[in-house]
């Protein structure tokens, strides 16, 4: 008996190891730089109705997304998912939302004056006092869910021949 259970425990030790070695060597760079740290499992469609119920939507559209429109549209617009040549990981998007400060947008960036540029802050606001960590964990869910991967295309009229 004890042979048999540890013939099944070797060969699925020997199973997860030869999955885990499948994968990509970025994938598992990165599962080592986030060791320990794990986001309760959010929910995206949650996460659309806390982007709404906290307001993110006066600044923010996101791609692909109907969000309800806003009354004063004179202030900061930027917006989020689409397109882009790195998708944000988790880590990125949270760091986004509980410290805005912290590394701002070079999108955005570049839509305000060069000179300004140094000293520019966030105009993003600070939820940390009243946003649950269930809100935090579902707005990621759903922001992650919304960007996509930008593979560029290189063709001949690119790379002119000379
Ligand atoms: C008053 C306007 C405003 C509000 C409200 C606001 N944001 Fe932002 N947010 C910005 C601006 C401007 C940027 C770009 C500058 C920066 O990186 O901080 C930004 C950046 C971000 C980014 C990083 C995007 C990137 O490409 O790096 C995320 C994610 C984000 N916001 C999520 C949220 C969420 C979630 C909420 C609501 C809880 C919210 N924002 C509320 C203005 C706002």
């Amino acid at each position: 008996m004890k042979t048999i259970l540890y013939t099944i425990l070797t060969s699925l030790a020997g199973m997860s190891l030869i999955l885990t070695s499948c994968g990509g060597k970025e994938e598992r760079l990165e599962a080592k730089k986030n060791r320990g740290f794990r986001l309760p499992e959010g929910n995206a469609e949650r996460g659309e109705e806390a982007f709404v119920q906290l307001n993110c939507h006066q600044c923010h559209s996101v791609e692909g997304v109907n969000l309800p429109e806003v009354a004063d549209k004179s202030g900061v617009r930027f917006s989020l998912g689409g397109e882009v040549r790195k998708v944000k990981s988790y880590g990125e998007l949270v760091t986004a939302i509980i410290q805005p400060q912290h590394a701002i947008s070079p999108d955005y960036l570049a839509t305000i004056e060069e000179a300004e540029r140094e000293e520019s802050v966030s105009p993003m606001p600070e939820y940390n006092e009243t946003m649950t960590v269930r809100q935090m964990a579902d707005l990621v869910a759903f922001l992650h869910a919304h960007y996509k991967l930008h593979v560029p295309v290189y063709d001949d009229e690119f790379y002119p021949h000379y």
